[in-house]
């Protein structure tokens, strides 16, 4: 069979470039950095399978510019909000992402950020290295006890929701959740669904695992914040866009919750200046899932889907709109 071309928007880890060196379709690389607009359009003409990562946008305008060649477009993330798959799937081209392969990294990361924003490690980092005279006190950088029974609110039990909750057992907080496929009352061995209001009203920490969708947009807005606990955290390792960022700009200068931590930006990668003028305030660039391994994993597996549905085979992990 001839080769069929296969576009690789970017550099990807070194382990699955080097598996690249056995491939058999023509490939043309993109570099470290996100292909320009014209860059992404012109390299995808004429490709059968690209490989894309959130920062391309695939919508009607990616397809015209490829062609009827496209077969796949591989998505080296689970969320697959930076694809219009309704489009996709009109155009007869599969798209996949990587779901599983990250829980436990993302899940890392997102306890990471718990731990640090409730016990105010990064800020106690910038307090020593600013110089500023101290002597040990007993009301110094005083955070949330965390294992002292604190309770964490996971909003989304999928299976990043449900490894967060793993490690906040192990660190003996009480673990609520809010998924809108289970009836408050159900129980998923110690975490105890509960309805919305009661999520924000009883958490000391809320932990966002939800996608991104039309109906998740702003789930969390200025109405939801007022009704969380003047003493709340709020993590998001989800995407920025289920955070109204300005009302929680405003939430966190007014004092309506404690503080938050966000690994997503609403429009990303760009970042609102309000954010870094705002105190209480922990910011990660979108690293929740990198791991070096889970990096490695993600990126095989979006190689791995290519390959297949350009073999004729089934996808291993293709995006299905319910
Ligand atoms: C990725 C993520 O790093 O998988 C996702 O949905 O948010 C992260 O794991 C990012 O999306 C890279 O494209």
């Amino acid at each position: 069979m001839a080769h069929q071309s296969v576009y690789i928007a970017r550099t990807l880890t070194e382990t699955a470039m080097a598996t690249l060196d056995r491939s058999d379709h023509e490939l043309r690389i993109g570099s470290e950095a996100p292909p320009s607009r014209e860059e992404l359009l012109s390299q995808s003409r004429g490709a059968a399978g690209v490989v894309v990562t959130l920062s391309e946008r695939i919508d009607a305008e990616f397809f015209d510019a490829a062609g009827p060649n496209l077969k796949i477009v591989a998505n080296v993330a689970v969320g697959f909000d930076n694809i219009d798959v309704n489009e996709a799937k009109r155009r007869g081209v599969i798209v996949t992402n990587t779901p599983g392969v990250l829980d436990e990294a993302t899940a890392d990361h997102t306890f990471a950020m718990i731990l640090n924003l409730c016990r105010r490690v990064s800020e106690a980092d910038h307090f020593v290295r600013s110089g500023t005279p101290w002597v040990w006190g007993p009301r110094m950088l005083v955070g949330l006890d965390i294992s002292a029974g604190a309770t964490l609110g996971i909003i989304g039990f999928g299976r990043i929701g449900k490894a967060v909750a793993r490690r906040a057992e192990a660190f003996n907080m009480r673990v609520i959740a809010f998924e809108a496929q289970r009836t408050p009352g159900d129980v998923d061995g110690t975490v105890s669904f509960v309805g919305f209001e009661d999520i924000l009203t009883q958490s000391d920490v809320i932990s966002l695992h939800l996608p991104l969708l039309p109906s998740t947009r702003h789930i969390i807005d200025a109405a939801v914040l007022a009704r969380m606990k003047p003493t709340a955290y709020l993590i998001n390792a989800a995407r920025g866009g289920v955070v109204d960022e300005a009302a929680l700009i405003a939430a966190l200068n007014s004092g309506t919750i404690r503080g938050a931590a966000i690994d997503t930006f609403e429009n990303e990668p760009f970042v609102n200046p309000a954010l870094l003028d705002t105190d209480n305030l922990l910011l990660t660039p979108h690293i929740a899932s990198a791991g070096d391994r889970t990096r490695d994993r993600m990126c095989l597996l979006a190689l791995k889907n290519v390959d297949e549905v350009l073999a004729g085979r089934e996808p291993v992990t293709q995006v299905v709109l319910r």
